[in-house]
């Protein structure tokens, strides 16, 4: 093979591989979904905090509110705080969903026999839900949200489960 031929063939090759691999790699490096509770997205935090004023507060008191009226009413109505402090993070994603839309509490989580937690599947939509839970998400310490995140991985069968049957387009 001449010196010229020899050189081609190489450059060909390099050219081959090389288009091969940019083909490849964005498939590869492709981000995976973004997470149920982005809560790194401002439009949704802010829509969630003002849901969670108007539909949860009155129960579960204010986040961030350590005023002694709030501590009272949460007691009051045994709701727990939803902060670093309650244990609201320490469930998955597709339980706060189902949770928050059925009312029902699990068996282990009950301060109370009878809960007084409504039902919000009628009330608010998917998307609702998703904002007000991404919005308590958002008031947790770095770390809180980090915990939460890997008790997600445990449970990420359930979470893509409950998530394929959620509506979360914007009405
Ligand atoms: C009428 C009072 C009331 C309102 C309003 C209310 N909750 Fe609750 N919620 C409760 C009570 C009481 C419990 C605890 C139930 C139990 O212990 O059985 C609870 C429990 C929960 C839990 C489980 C917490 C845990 O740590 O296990 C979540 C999540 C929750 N509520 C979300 C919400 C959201 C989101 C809203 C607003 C959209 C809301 N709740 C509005 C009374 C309420």
């Amino acid at each position: 093979m001449s010196k010229l031929a020899e050189i081609t063939l190489v450059v060909t090759a390099m050219v081959l591989i090389g288009v091969s691999l940019a083909i490849v790699y964005p498939r590869l490096s492709e981000p995976t979904r973004e997470p149920l509770l982005d809560w790194k997205d401002n439009a949704v935090v802010a829509r969630g905090a003002k849901l969670y004023a108007e539909q949860c507060a009155s129960c579960h008191g204010s986040i961030g509110g350590s005023s002694i009226t709030n501590k009272m009413n949460t007691i009051q109505t045994s709701a727990p705080s939803h902060d670093a402090d309650g244990h609201t993070w320490e469930h998955p994603d597709f339980a706060l969903v189902q949770l928050t839309k059925t009312g029902e509490v699990a068996e282990l989580c009950r301060n109370v026999s009878e809960s007084t937690m409504p039902e919000f599947g009628q009330a608010l939509s998917d998307r609702q839900i998703v904002d007000v839970l991404t919005y308590i998400k958002s008031t947790w310490p770095k770390d809180i949200r980090m915990r939460h995140d890997e008790i997600n991985l445990l449970y990420e069968g359930q979470n893509t489960a409950v998530r394929e049957l959620l509506d979360l387009s914007e009405s």
